[in-house]
């Protein structure tokens, strides 16, 4: 396999190949999705809800994103290993932001880091870059800072932020980030950040005039059924098939039927 690079992502915005992008939190799941052929495998923040069942992204440390960083990493072939630096690793300073990703790159084998903000954290992006580790943004529905706008709701449609979130992108282009990641704004206002700058644009909830996709591997897989926002396509219900699998399985035990002869030594 030739390895997914940032500078491979930046050629398809320009041969306007969409770029498409998944989360992965552990081996068994990572090696799917890189089998699959997806180009960006995101080991997103998003674990501390889907992994270990917390109510927000907050909680999840540096030392567990790095664990699953690493699971992923071991599993990958093909894609570009994104991951997320977690609430509390980079905000205080551009040391301590530089110091939470060279543990990521080091310990997790990781490929870039992807953090949460614009020109808020502007310093502590290049300290990053400056190290020669590439950065994805992230702008939009910021889920870090989610006591501070109080909901889920989509992002950026008054004028004043999304004239700020337009000023985010250019600056992040700017200094040197290798992509943006635009989480639910409204289309027409991503189709116009994407045209107004020439690293690729991955969308959640941002429309199709966008250069990637990118969604939350068990939202897409149905393993979660309390999580319907209209954004989400749902390519399996997971969760119906693995619980109807599983009960099965209770029944065959409980009836004897297994194991069976040929399935005993
Ligand atoms: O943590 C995550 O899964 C993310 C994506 C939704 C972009 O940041
Ligand atoms: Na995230």
């Amino acid at each position: 396999y030739k390895r997914v690079t940032t500078r491979s992502l930046t050629e398809m915005k320009l041969n306007a190949e969409k770029i498409s992008m998944l989360t992965a939190y552990d081996y068994t799941m990572a090696k799917i999705v890189d089998t699959a052929g997806v180009d960006v495998i995101l080991v997103g923040d998003s674990a501390s809800n889907v992994m270990a069942g917390h109510e927000t992204t907050l909680p999840i440390t540096l030392d567990q994103m790095i664990y699953h960083a690493s699971s992923v990493v071991r599993a990958t072939l093909r894609a570009l290993v994104v991951v997320d630096l977690p609430f509390g690793s980079y905000q205080s300073d551009p040391k301590e932001a530089l110091r939470s990703s060279i543990r990521i790159m080091k310990e997790s084998g990781g490929h870039a880091v992807k953090m949460e903000g614009g020109s808020e954290i502007k310093d502590s992006i290049k300290k990053i870059l400056n190290a020669g580790i590439p950065v994805m943004g992230h702008l939009g529905l910021t889920p870090q800072s989610i006591y501070k706008f109080g909901t889920y709701t989509v992002r950026a449609k008054e004028e004043a932020e999304a004239q700020k979130l337009i000023d985010d992108a250019k600056m992040l282009e700017r200094i040197g980030c290798f992509a943006i990641v635009l989480e639910k704004i409204p289309a027409a206002l991503a189709k116009r950040v994407s045209e107004s700058i020439s690293i690729p644009v991955i969308g959640i909830g941002a429309g199709s005039g966008v250069d990637g996709q990118v969604l939350v591997i068990h939202d897409m897989l149905g393993m979660n059924n309390e999580f319907n926002p209209r954004f989400l396509r749902r390519y399996m219900n997971l969760f119906e098939g693995m619980t109807t699998a599983i009960s099965q399985y209770v029944t065959d035990v409980k009836s004897e039927d297994f194991p069976n002869e040929a399935e005993q030594y």
